[in-house]
């Protein structure tokens, strides 16, 4: 069989571009390995950018975001016994958040109804190099398939297939010694927008999905084992880190918790040929600052405008500069990612050569906070990256 783009993925990243490439006429099939279930119960990320909600609302995908998204405008940080307010919209001239779930925003962009085979096998790429890429993979009846595309974008996330594929990369990386434990919780937030507290006990956060429905994490060391912890001890922790005098956490029965690594991943170039890489199949951002599935969203619409560009009016100069118009916001995001990282997480004193920089390390942190709390400078420069720059 033949279409113009085979995507590999249903991820934020496959599913919108697919999606976007719809709107122009082009054709896409789209293979996934986990089930359609799967793929709308997984929990990540729960932060949109304005400019994610500009565009999800342009291709006609924002009806039930708008209704049923929460708008946010700006974050709480809390370290050293004090709470802290910033606004987004004074600060940015007028940008503010959602949160509405990526679960949501998957659900949203499948129900769209494009060609998509859940439950493959064997996804393969060969001919990158030449104009007619081919994808080959094993559908869920046991088929298998072989698909000469024009263009295949590899969406399948860090651990997919195409960036493997791919012959010589450029990688640059750090892992942090940390890692977040996180929690679906039956509780409403008790708070009206995110908090990020800094604590002598290591990091949490409070987020949220629904009025209904609390997120929350907390710093744990990378190579705990969930198991070990129990939901009480989950609470505990949370009631000691994001502890505030007048203020309550409320608590509720956790539904999921899982714990996730923290690095910082970036491979270049994100095109080899005719196959071009988007979201976490090409970087990974460590989650402090809510980037990752933003820069996903942002990838592809580059990749769409370049793809529609190559194959409806055959110009190549967009896909000639995908990766470098991509690379540019990826690292500004790798660095925002970094600095709130950074000046949030307790460093264990093993990551430190010399053990006294612990203790060196936590000043510097706090006297951070305090600037970005009192600095309108510095509270501009956290608030334009969080809220995040127009999309391309
Ligand atoms: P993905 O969402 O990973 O999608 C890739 C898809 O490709 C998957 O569906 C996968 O099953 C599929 N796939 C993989 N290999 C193959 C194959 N061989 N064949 C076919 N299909 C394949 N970001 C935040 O901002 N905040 C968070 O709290 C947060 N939490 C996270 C928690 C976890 C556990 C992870 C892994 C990420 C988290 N992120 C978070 C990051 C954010 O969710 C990602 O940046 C976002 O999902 C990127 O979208 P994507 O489409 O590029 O990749
Ligand atoms: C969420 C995740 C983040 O990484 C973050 O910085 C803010 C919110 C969330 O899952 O809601």
């Amino acid at each position: 069989t033949r279409t113009q783009v085979g995507i590999i993925g249903a991820g934020p990243a496959g599913l919108l571009l697919q999606h976007m490439l719809a709107r122009h006429g082009v054709d896409s099939v789209l293979v996934e390995n986990r089930s359609r279930e799967y793929c709308e119960k997984r929990q990540r990320a729960g932060v949109l950018e304005h400019g994610t909600v500009e565009l999800l609302k342009e291709i006609g995908l924002g009806d039930r975001m708008m209704r049923e998204g929460l708008l946010h405008s700006g974050i709480y940080l809390q370290f050293a016994g004090e709470r802290h307010h910033l606004d987004f919209p004074s600060l940015t001239g007028g940008r503010t958040l959602t949160v509405y779930a990526q679960t949501e925003v998957v659900k949203d962009a499948i129900a769209a109804g494009h060609p998509i085979f859940f439950e493959v096998s064997d996804t393969a790429v060969r001919d990158i190099d030449t104009e007619r890429p081919v994808l080959s993979f094993t559908d869920a009846d046991g088929v298998a398939h072989e698909v000469e595309c024009d263009a295949i974008a590899g969406c399948d996330g860090f651990h997919g297939v195409s960036r493997p594929s791919m012959p010589s990369l450029r990688v640059s990386e750090r892992t942090y010694p940390f890692g977040w434990l996180g929690i679906l919780a039956t509780v409403p937030p008790s708070t009206d927008e995110l908090i990020y507290a800094h604590s002598p006990h290591g990091f949490a956060m409070h987020s949220m999905r629904s009025p209904e429905v609390s997120r929350l994490y907390i710093q744990v060391d990378p190579d705990e084992k969930i198991d070990d912890w129990s939901d009480a001890r989950i609470w505990e922790q949370l009631q000691i880190r994001l502890g505030h005098p007048g203020w309550t956490l409320n608590e509720g029965p956790i539904t999921e918790k899982g714990i996730t690594p923290m690095r910082s991943f970036v491979a270049e170039p994100m095109r080899s040929g005719r196959l071009f890489l988007a979201g976490d199949a090409a970087h990974i951002v460590p989650p402090t600052g809510a980037k990752g599935l933003n820069l996903a969203v942002a990838d592809v619409k580059v990749l769409a405008d370049a793809l529609v560009r190559l194959l409806v009016e055959g110009k190549s100069d967009l896909a000639d500069a995908y990766s470098e118009t991509c690379l540019t916001r990826v690292w500004r995001s790798t660095w925002f990612s970094w600095y709130m990282t950074s000046m949030l997480h307790r460093f264990p004193v093993s990551s430190f050569s010399d053990p006294a920089e612990a203790d060196f390390q936590e000043h510097l942190q706090i006297a951070q906070l305090r600037q970005v709390t009192s600095s309108e400078a510095a509270a501009r420069n956290l608030a334009e990256n969080y809220a995040g720059w127009p999309l391309p």
